[in-house]
């Protein structure tokens, strides 16, 4: 019976601890959104690429974003979802990196992503796609990992593939974009594949 299996992960080993910061290559770290951030996430917002693939929403505002901030830090307490800025210390966030639909008991996530123009083509997601999938792992105890997107967006699939999350399939007619359903690549990675680098 379903109610007889144990959690993958118990409860409360993300609300019972603080986000923690990670430092990657090039001084960039990934840390807890602040609500100073809030501006980075109207830009984002209005950002061509971003919109097309990562759906942030339109006519973000200031509060907006402010909200959705906290939102993020709830959502750490609540155990949903992990969401951190990818920034240089001191300056405003490049990008966006997290987990979403954390499910503890069953032992998954997802991961999102967006870099702001200024911080693309320099390999920063790839380091903090890995970084964040080792703590998810080995810190969080998850046992499986989603990445999921477009198929027209060869940018990310990349990134999935440099950072080892092997494809495993296409969801026909996945999501909705602005120019109509997508079909969405599936990757996955789960405890025991090897690391990029091994
Ligand atoms: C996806 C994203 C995070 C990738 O970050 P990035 O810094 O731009 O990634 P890189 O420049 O390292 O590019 C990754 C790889 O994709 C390749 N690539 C980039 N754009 C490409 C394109 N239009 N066609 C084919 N390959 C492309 C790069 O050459 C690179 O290949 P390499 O690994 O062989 O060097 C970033 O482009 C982004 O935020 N895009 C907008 C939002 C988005 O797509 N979010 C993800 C939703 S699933």
């Amino acid at each position: 019976m379903i109610s007889s299996t144990p959690a993958v992960v118990p409860a409360g080993r993300m609300s019972r601890s603080g986000q923690p910061v990670f430092r990657l290559a090039g001084d960039v770290e990934l840390r807890p959104w602040r609500q100073d951030d809030a501006q980075t996430l109207v830009d984002a917002s209005l950002d061509p690429d971003i919109q097309q693939w990562s759906r942030p929403g339109r006519d973000v505002s200031l509060q907006d974003a402010r909200a959705r901030i906290a939102r993020w830090h709830e959502r750490w307490t609540s155990e949903q979802a992990a969401i951190w800025a990818i920034a240089r210390p001191g300056e405003r966030p490049l990008g966006l990196i997290g987990w979403g639909d954390i499910d503890l008991r069953g032992g998954s996530a997802e991961i999102l992503y967006w870099l702001l123009p200024a911080g693309r083509g320099g390999g920063v997601m790839t380091d903090a796609v890995v970084r964040l999938s080792r703590w998810a792992m080995d810190d969080l105890g998850l046992h499986r990992l989603r990445l999921t997107h477009s198929v027209a967006n060869p940018a990310s699939c990349r990134v999935a593939t440099r950072t080892g999350f092997a494809l495993e399939g296409t969801m026909r007619r996945a999501l909705l974009h602005a120019d109509g359903w997508h079909d969405e690549h599936l990757h996955a990675r789960v405890r025991g594949d090897e690391w990029p680098g091994e």
